[in-house]
This record gives structure tokens, sequence and C-alpha cells, in this order.
């Protein structure tokens, strides 16, 4: 942060969550004031959600063990603090729990987001960011995806939800007049990740010597993009002047998934027993973000090559590894 440029005062939702809880620090060290909440849920463990809470409140980040729904709490929350941002990430993540559990998407990214949006209606002045998906493109198979490509097919619940979310934001941005920017993030990896995503419980896996299940017969592509880029890229987008925008914010590089195997196997020192499937109802085969707007608008330029990207996060997951083990 320059100088001249005074501190934000943000909210962000789901802060110990992956994105949430990078976010959280990389604002708090050049200067912001940040507050959160998360209602430690346990989709996946709520010890990892802890972990990564203790650490923001090393950084004397105030962190409060609440719903998004939780109107009363937040609002009372809102009437004294008077936040200039929010950045909403808390949601129910994941497509393929979303096939065997349609319920908590209900929950989370649609009240949960009516809610926050009318937090922020009655709070203003203040600009809200929030996350969508790059599942909100659906079966799409021009690549790359832009932000002005058709995106009303969805083919998961998940995905429905996160276009929802970014009609729900457009209209109370139409109604209500407040800044709103919507962030199409692509396969987000890194340090402190999700057990959820491939790249995680593969890394389990491959350690535990048991096969991994590779959809499609490994014919998929994915954007992966590293974390770091992504919090540059939404803390660039606080700055931002604008009405209603939709973003993407990936890496502008689909690496096949065999690709992404091979060099875990590498970083890990071992081979993957791979256990091939076909295609998984609700999966997209390919990810490709356009990032043009992004680079023009944001200054959102994605640095870390997945090869470098996934030796961090290895090495991050061995040394959480002998950090939890000391503890228990
Ligand atoms: N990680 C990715 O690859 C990716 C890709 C596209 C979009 N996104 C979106 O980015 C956002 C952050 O994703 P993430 O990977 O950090 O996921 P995450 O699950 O790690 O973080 C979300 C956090 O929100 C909390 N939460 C969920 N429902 C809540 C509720 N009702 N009230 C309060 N807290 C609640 C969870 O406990 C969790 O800690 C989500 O909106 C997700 O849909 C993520």
């Amino acid at each position: 942060m320059t100088d001249q440029k005074k501190p934000y005062s943000i909210f962000i939702t789901g802060i110990a969550g992956f994105i949430g809880s990078h976010l959280a620090s990389f604002l708090k060290k050049r200067g912001d004031y940040v507050i959160g909440c998360d209602n430690f849920n346990d989709y996946y463990s709520p010890e990892l959600k802890k972990a990564r809470a203790e650490r923001l409140k090393k950084q004397g980040i105030e962190i409060l063990n609440c719903d998004i729904c939780d109107q009363n709490v937040l609002s009372r929350l809102f009437d004294e603090k008077g936040f200039t941002y929010v950045v909403h990430l808390a949601a129910q993540a994941g497509v393929r729990y979303s096939i065997t559990h349609p319920f908590p998407y209900s929950h989370s990214n649609l009240d949960g987001f009516l809610h926050i949006l009318e937090l922020c209606r009655h709070h203003q002045p203040l600009k809200l960011v929030f996350a969508s998906s790059s599942s909100v493109y659906g079966g799409n198979t021009k690549t790359p995806f832009n932000e002005k490509d058709p995106t009303d097919h969805p083919i998961s619940l998940y995905a429905a939800t996160k276009k929802s979310g970014e009609l729900m934001a457009q209209t109370y941005h139409h109604l209500y007049h407040f800044p709103i920017l919507g962030l199409r993030f692509f396969t987000v990896y890194g340090p402190w990740g999700r057990p959820d995503m491939a790249y995680y419980s593969f890394t389990e896996s491959i350690l535990d010597d048991k096969p991994i299940p590779v959809f499609n017969h490994g014919k998929m592509g994915r954007d992966f993009t590293y974390i770091d880029d992504i919090i540059a890229g939404t803390a660039n987008a606080l700055d931002f002047e604008g009405g209603f925008e939709l973003f993407n914010l990936g890496n502008n590089q689909p690496e096949p998934l065999m690709e992404m195997i091979h060099i875990l196997e590498k970083h890990l020192g071992k081979k993957a027993q791979i256990d091939f499937k076909p295609m998984q109802v609700g999966d997209v085969k390919q990810t490709f973000a356009d990032i043009d707007k992004a680079q023009k608008l944001l200054g959102f330029q994605p640095k870390v090559s997945l090869e470098i990207g996934l030796e961090r996060f290895v090495q991050w997951y061995h040394a959480f590894q002998e950090s939890s083990l000391s503890i228990t």
C-alpha cells in the first residue's frame, strides 16, 4: 500500500476458508483493517479451518464464528464498524458434492448471498466484491472462456447457484446502485488449500498408497491458478472503480489433468496408482480463462506456474502434517 492510500476497512465472509484466509492475511499485512466471519462447517476438516483461523488471530485479525444468514449479529457489526469493503467468499463449494447434497448450496449460496446483499444495501456506502466461479460457463466448448460468453446452461447445482448469485448481485446493483464486482475464479490451488480438491486428495492418496480416481480417463484440462495470483487479483479488484462488472481470474493456461498428476508424483517422489473412470455428471471437460479484461482493468497478471505452485503446495503439506502430528 502506498503512503497516500488510507487503510481500507474490510469485512470478509468465509475468512477461515482457503481463499479467505490468504486474502485476510495479505490485506492485514499491507495495513488494512480486516474482520471476517465463518461458520466452520464440516464440509471438510474444521480442524484445518481452525488452524487457518489461529494463524489469522496471531496477526490480530478478529474472526466471528457465525453464519452469513445470521442477520442480527452481522447487522449490529456493520452498524458498529462502518465497513467500506465487503469481500464475500463464504459459499458451499464443490461441484460433485452438489449432486449428492443440494441443500447446503441453497442455504449458503442463495439465502446466504441474499443476506449479504441486504446487509450491503443497508450499510452504504460500501463496495462488494464476491466470488463466482468458472463453473458458470457450463459445458461451453468455445475456449478460452470470455466474460461475454453465454452462461445460461450450468451443468451442476453448484454452478447454478453461482450463476444465480451473479444475477442477484446484478439486480441489487441495478436497484440500489452500490458498486459490485464478481470474480470468476478458476481452480485455485496452493498451500492451506482445500482437501476436497483433486490436487490435495491425490496428494493424500499417493502418500497413502491408495488409488486415485481419474475421471473421463484423464482427458480433462483445468486452468489451475495459484493462490497468490488470485489474491493479487482480488486485492486489485477492491480498487477498481465501476458499477457492476464480472471478471475471469484464471491462469489462461489449461493443463491436462495427467500433467498435474505427473508433477505431484515428481514432488512427492512416488508414483500414483491410477484408477481411470468415466466422465462424472456435473463435471466439465476443460476450463480455460480469457483474462484480457482482468489484465486491462485490474492489472491482473498470473505469475506462478503449475510446476512451482505444486512444489510449494507439497512443501506446505509435509510441514502441516508434521506440525499436526506434533500437536496430537
Ligand atoms: N477454490 C477454488 O478453486 C474456487 C473456484 C471457483 C470459485 N471459488 C469460490 O471462492 C470462494 C472461496 O472458496 P474456497 O476455495 O476458499 O472455499 P472454502 O470452502 O475453503 O471457503 C469457504 C468458507 O466459507 C465458510 N462458509 C460456508 N458457508 C458458510 C455460511 N453459510 N456462513 C458462514 N461461513 C460459511 C466455510 O466454512 C469455508 O471456510 C467460494 O465462494 C467458492 O465458491 C473457489
